[in-house]
């Protein structure tokens, strides 16, 4: 632009009566906010959808139905925001769907207990089997379909949500009475921090966790080949047939399971494994490296055509890394998107499976009047 171009720009802009330009606005970075509103209804009773939003303008919505992670909208390497979890444009999806458990809480226990039997202080427990001969994500209705309490908070650490769900004694023959909350937070570092929380009135066996599949390229459509894996285990425990750990503690060392270094997915989960047979995929407990009880970043995930990064840290021994290989197109879920066979991915930290038949394995008693408590958190970024 030559002095006369910018002469004649000034002329008009004066002569257009516009307002002489701002000096030194200051704009304030948008604040944290939490917002409502009905998500659809549940046995005659209203499911809410809670939106968490922070500084940098991510969210994460959550609803009461499951204590159930609905969407994390999160930015890519151009700053736009996608959806980076799989999940469905109201309620009536997450209730219809019966299997993948999209988001949810599972529990009591959160993955397999072999046959649905476990003996604690001396006397045999029988649970509801639903996974063939074995228990799954605590039986017929789990935490997953369950509609719990909850309450809102602002926190220095971000918009809050924390759901209560109070299982009785002998729901689905569990032992004792249960009462869990699991909180949702989401921190101005881009974390969406998961605490959890359980007590009960008798010795019991409880292994929470979010079921949440994500796919951080925005696009489940694309699949998860090309996300780059690095978990942080020497060893994981292989299983049998019906996906129960056979109670090895085995070294990922030559396995598709060695992801010490970041590993493209797409190899890995269709590498040719007695394991990876009997999965369908990936279906396997990483056995984490540093001691559990304090939080650690244990998997980080890169997505490079988005420049999506996910960390995900935990005070859990362990994390169920599942491709969503039994994931086959028949459901329709948020815009109608069909999600198909290793759309999604999943990393459900945890106590391990089958824990409460492995002595070896990591206790997962809840003593009662005791109370344990747990976190894990997502935190994302784009590079
Ligand atoms: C299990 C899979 C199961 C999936 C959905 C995962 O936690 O490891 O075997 O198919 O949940 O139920």
């Amino acid at each position: 632009m030559n002095r006369n171009h910018v002469c004649a720009l000034a002329l008009l802009t004066m002569a257009c009566g516009a307002p002489p330009p701002t000096v030194d606005k200051k704009i304030e970075p948008p604040k944290p906010t939490l917002t409502k509103r009905a998500f659809g209804s549940v046995d005659g009773q209203t499911a809410t959808l809670y939106t968490l939003t922070n500084s940098r303008g991510m969210t994460a919505a959550v609803t009461d139905y499951g204590a159930t992670l609905v969407s994390i909208r999160a930015a890519n390497k151009a700053g736009q925001f996608e959806d980076v979890v799989l999940g469905f444009d109201n309620i009536e999806g997450f209730v219809k769907a019966v299997g993948p458990y999209f988001g949810s809480i599972v529990g009591r226990y959160g993955n397999r207990i072999a046959k649905g039997r476990f003996t604690l202080n001396g006397v045999t427990h029988k649970l509801a089997t639903n996974n063939g001969a074995n228990h799954l994500h605590g039986g017929l209705k789990g935490f997953d379909k369950m509609l719990w309490k909850a309450s809102e908070s602002e926190s220095p650490d971000g918009p809050a949500v924390t759901f209560e769900y109070v299982s009785k004694d002998g729901e689905e023959g569990y032992p004792g009475t249960l009462t869990s909350r699991v909180t949702y937070t989401l921190t101005p570092m881009n974390a969406l921090r998961i605490q959890y929380e359980m007590s009960s009135d008798k010795d019991t066996i409880a292994n929470l966790t979010n079921h949440a599949y994500f796919n951080l390229s925005g696009d489940p459509a694309r699949g998860v080949q090309d996300h780059e894996f690095e978990i942080r285990a020497d060893r994981y425990t292989p299983v049998d047939a019906g996906l129960i750990p056979t109670g090895e503690l085995a070294s990922v060392e030559g396995t598709p399971f060695d992801f010490r270094k970041p590993e493209r997915l797409g190899p890995r989960m269709n590498a040719q494994h007695p394991q990876i047979k009997i999965g369908n995929g990936i279906d396997h407990n990483f056995v984490l490296n540093s001691e559990a009880g304090t939080l650690r970043p244990v998997v980080i995930v890169r997505e490079p055509r988005s420049g999506r990064v996910m960390e995900v840290s935990t005070t859990e021994p362990g994390v169920q890394f599942y491709t969503g290989n039994f994931l086959d197109g028949t459901i329709k879920g948020r815009g109608g998107a069909a999600y198909q066979q290793r759309a999604a991915f999943c990393l459900e930290t945890q106590r391990f499976p089958d824990s409460p038949n492995q002595a070896k394995f990591p206790s997962a008693v809840v003593k009662a009047g005791e109370k344990r408590t747990s976190e894990t958190a997502f935190k994302f970024w784009a590079e």
